[in-house]
C-alpha cells in the first residue's frame, strides 16, 4: 500500500528543486497532483496536471482551487514551496525587492491557503506543508528580505495550525538547509 494512494495533493514551485522533487515523490507514493509554477517544468513532464501560473497574480488562488477541483476532486495536502531569494544587503535592497520577495514567499502562501480552505474542511484530513528555510531561524549577510520572509512564514505556519486545528487541518513548515536538488 502506498503511503498517498487517493491523496489529491497541491505543490507549487513546481518546475525544479525540492518542489518538482515533491511532485515526484508523492507520485510515487501514489497520489494524484497539481503541479503550478511560473516556468514550464525543468526536465521530464511527470504524469501530473501541471499549470503554469505566478502565484502571485491576484486570481492564483482562485485559478488553483478550482483547478483542483476539476482536475483532483478536491485537496488534501497543499505544499506551498514556491519561494525566490534575492541576495542583496538591507541599506541598499530597494522597495520592489522587497515587496517581491514578501509576495512570492509569504502573501501568495497565506492567499492560496486561504483560498484552499473549504476544500481542505471538505477533504476531513487537510494538511498544509510550507516551506520556510533554515532563514526561518537564523540570519545571513546579504538575505534580509529573505530571512524575514521565512520567519514570516513560521509565523504564519503556526497561525494557520492554531485556528485550523478544530478542523482536522494541520499546518507544518519545513526549514531546509542549503541544498542542490538535482
Ligand atoms: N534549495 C535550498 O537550498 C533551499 C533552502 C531552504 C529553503 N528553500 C526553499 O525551498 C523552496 C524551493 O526552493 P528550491 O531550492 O527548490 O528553488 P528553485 O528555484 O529550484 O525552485 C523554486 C521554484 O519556484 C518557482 N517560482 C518562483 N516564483 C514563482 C511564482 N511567482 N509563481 C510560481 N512559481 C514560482 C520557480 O520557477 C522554481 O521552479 C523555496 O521556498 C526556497 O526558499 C530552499
Amino acid at each position: 500500500m502506498k503511503r498517498f494512494t487517493g491523496s489529491r495533493v497541491l505543490v507549487t514551485g513546481a518546475a525544479d528543486g525540492i518542489g518538482a522533487a515533491s511532485v515526484t515523490a508523492f507520485l510515487g507514493e501514489g497520489a494524484r497532483v497539481l503541479a503550478v509554477d511560473i516556468n514550464p517544468p525543468r526536465g521530464d513532464v511527470p504524469a501530473c496536471h501541471y499549470e503554469i501560473l505566478d502565484v502571485t497574480e491576484a486570481n492564483a488562488p482562485e485559478r488553483l482551487v478550482a483547478s483542483a477541483g476539476r482536475e483532483l476532486g478536491g485537496l488534501d495536502v497543499l505544499v506551498n514551496n514556491a519561494g525566490i531569494c534575492e541576495v542583496s544587503p538591507l541599506a541598499s535592497t530597494d522597495d520592489d525587492t522587497w515587496d517581491r520577495v514578501m509576495d512570492v514567499n509569504l502573501r501568495a502562501m497565506f492567499r492560496l491557503s486561504r483560498s484552499a480552505l473549504p476544500l481542505l474542511r471538505e477533504s476531513g484530513a487537510g494538511r498544509v506543508i510550507n516551506i520556510a528555510s533554515i532563514s526561518a531561524r537564523f540570519a545571513n549577510d546579504g538575505m534580509g528580505a529573505y530571512s524575514a520572509s521565512k520567519h514570516a512564514v513560521a509565523g504564519l505556519s503556526k497561525s494557520l495550525a492554531a485556528e485550523w486545528g478544530q478542523d482536522g487541518i494541520t499546518c507544518n513548515y519545513i526549514l531546509p538547509g542549503a541544498m542542490i536538488v538535482s
